[in-house]
């Protein structure tokens, strides 16, 4: 008789090694109701897939009861927070989807992407630049280089890159499903909507009055069209920051640590530079930032032989799926030229990552800058701690010797 596999995504072992975590269940059942979370977690390849391209699932319904409970117990103290939601394609099903992606999908050009390189090269050397003899890579250079970044898609002042940071994490609290968030974390919630609708309200205002040539003044002006709100744009932005800033952050600490881990590989990548396409794709793979991502079936539906009721939540195991041996040889082996290499750190279907391109981009040319700057760069002998979520898989530091 087998028995069942731990279960709790948020346990201390699980947060260390997802991946090992993952591959319990997905031994057990790819498609594993999880007595502790009360959903189904789905750990295999083709199955996430298949749900990730399933019209029929919701992302709405995902956040819609966890919204509404909210909302009933502390909606006016949450009314900025909650409203900043309604612009955030992410949390939509078509159409109201489609009327949010659209204009960011078209003005999310490559044109825009390959125009922001040379900004990206210019703030990584700075920042390295910048860096001591041992550093912390995630707050003193992949946290900044991200939100530096996103300032400049947007086209808002840099100085509000450790504004963007902080507000980060602290709407974070909302959507990453944290085991650790104190009890009065909805008043940071609360503190973190109120100023990020000030504050975009004025830049919206600024950028319609001057428009420039980059994603807010573009976005501003697809949505004049498409009739969107004033708190759809101001959430717009708050999607694209917070879905640009943390998990391309976190693709860089754990990237560099998979490399500094694995020094025959970054030994090859320091030889072969033309790999490191290549090699993006392989570090996406292999840590990426996204550990799960929610789906709500709205009929009811059978995943790998089990009857799915409507509103039974699934959680589609991105790390696991990029893990699953019957696609990916040796799956816990990092290999830079890894070919085919069909992951989903992206995912797929409608929400596909509107901003896959940016992403790939920032960390080429990050790798780039530490791998050229610092070819003694080392890891300190130090346990290194994760996000102890349900969603993200991203380094709280990464401490380093660079010298
Ligand atoms: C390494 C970095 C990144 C990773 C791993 C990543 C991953 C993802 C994933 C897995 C999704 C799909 C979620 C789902 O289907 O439920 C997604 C959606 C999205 N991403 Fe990214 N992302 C990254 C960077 C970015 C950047 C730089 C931006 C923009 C500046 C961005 C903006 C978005 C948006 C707006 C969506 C929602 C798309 C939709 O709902 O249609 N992402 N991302």
């Amino acid at each position: 008789m087998s028995t069942t596999p731990p279960d709790d995504l948020l346990s201390p072992e699980a947060v260390r090694d997802p991946q090992g975590f993952f591959r319990v269940l997905r031994e057990h059942d790819p498609v594993h109701w999880s007595l502790r979370h009360k959903v189904w977690i789905v750990t295999s390849h083709d199955l996430v897939l298949q749900v990730f391209k399933d019209p029929s699932v919701s992302t709405a319904q995902g956040i819609g009861a966890f919204r509404s409970r909210l909302m009933a117990q502390q909606g006016e103290l949450l009314r900025h927070a909650m409203g900043l939601l309604d612009g955030w394609m992410l949390f939509n099903d078509p159409p109201t989807h489609t009327r949010l992606r659209d204009p960011v999908r078209r003005s999310f050009s490559p044109a825009i992407v390959s125009r922001l390189v040379a900004r990206i090269e210019r703030h990584a050397a700075t920042l390295a630049d910048s860096l001591g003899d041992d550093c912390d890579l995630v707050t003193e250079f992949s946290q900044p280089l991200t939100a530096m970044v996103i300032c400049d898609l947007l086209g808002i002042d840099l100085e509000e890159r450790d504004y963007l940071r902080e507000w980060a994490r602290d709407f974070g609290q909302l959507i990453y499903g944290a085991s650790s968030r104190g009890s009065d974390y909805l008043t940071a919630v609360a503190r973190a909507g109120d100023s990020f609708h000030a504050r975009f309200r004025d830049h919206i205002a600024a950028k319609r009055a001057h428009p420039a040539d980059d994603l807010l003044s573009l976005i501003i002006r697809a949505s004049d069209s498409e009739r969107w709100t004033e708190n759809e744009i101001i959430g717009a932005c708050s999607m694209l920051l917070f879905a640009g800033h943390d998990t391309t952050s976190a693709l860089l600490a754990s990237g560099m640590r998979a490399l500094l881990m694995n020094p025959d590989e970054l030994q090859r990548l320091r030889e072969h530079p033309a790999h490191l396409e290549q090699a993006v794709e392989e570090l996406l793979r292999f840590d990426g930032p996204s550990k799960t991502f929610i789906r709500v079936p709205r009929a009811p539906l059978v995943l790998g032989g089990h009857a799915i009721a409507a509103g039974q939540p699934l959680w589609l195991a991105i790390l696991a799926a990029n893990h699953d041996p019957a696609v990916f040889q040796e799956p816990d082996r990092l290999d830079i030229t890894r070919s085919p290499n069909p992951h989903v750190a992206f995912g797929s279907g409608i929400h596909f990552c509107v901003g896959s391109a940016l992403a790939r981009a920032e960390a080429r040319v990050a790798f780039a800058t530490l791998l050229e700057r610092f070819p003694r760069m080392q890891l300190a002998p130090i346990e290194h701690r994760w996000s102890p979520t349900i969603v993200d898989r991203s380094l709280l530091g990464l401490p380093v010797y660079l010298r």
